[in-house]
């Protein structure tokens, strides 16, 4: 399982319920890098969706414990041991924060986008950067967009971390 993320420099994903920024170049890598493969989300990033529709082109599995929850063109799973008995091993943990932190020992890369700036947040994804179980081991070039600067850094797992 591997996880995809877009980061400032403090960690933070989000803030009041959407994404601290959308990227069209990275959404684009989202895209490329994710597509024919599952996904894996809560149903508050389902939310942030365009009409909170699932993705297309991709097997989407959802988290909620709200048995009426049943968007069109989705899987929605009660909890944790439902979904990864379910879930490929090539599926992508794409969010939120709660999906992140819950699953993030199940996953062996994480592909993570640096924007070199902080933004408002209100949840983080776990800082790998001081994480021993994981190293950073590839390093794109830096990027800009609309005078924003970020970079994409996969890491991997080098060991199972209880704590991770
Ligand atoms: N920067 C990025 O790359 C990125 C990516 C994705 C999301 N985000 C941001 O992350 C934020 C959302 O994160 P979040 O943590 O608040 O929400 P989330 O993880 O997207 O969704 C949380 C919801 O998922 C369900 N859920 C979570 N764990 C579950 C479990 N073990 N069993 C059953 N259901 C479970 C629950 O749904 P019910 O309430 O329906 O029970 C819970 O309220 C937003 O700001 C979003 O924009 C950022």
């Amino acid at each position: 399982m591997k996880a995809i993320v877009l980061v400032d420099e403090n960690w933070g994903i989000g803030n009041g319920g959407d994404q601290i920024i959308y990227l069209p170049g990275d959404l684009k890598y989202f895209r490329e890098t994710t597509m024919g493969h599952p996904v894996i989300l809560g149903r508050k990033t389902l939310a942030t969706f365009p009409g909170g529709r699932p993705l297309t082109g991709r097997r989407n599995l959802i988290l909620s414990r709200n048995p009426q929850f049943s968007p069109e063109g989705a899987q929605v799973f009660s909890g944790l041991d439902a979904l990864l008995a379910a879930a490929p091993e090539d599926a992508f943990v794409i969010g939120g924060a709660s999906v992140y932190a819950a699953l993030l020992d199940r996953c062996d890369t994480a592909y993570v986008t640096k924007v070199h700036r902080t933004f408002p947040a209100d949840c983080h994804f776990p800082d790998l950067d001081r994480n021993p179980a994981w190293q950073a081991a590839e390093e794109g070039p830096m990027q800009e967009e609309n005078g924003i600067q970020f970079h994409r850094v996969t890491y991997f797992k080098l060991f199972k971390d209880k704590k991770a």
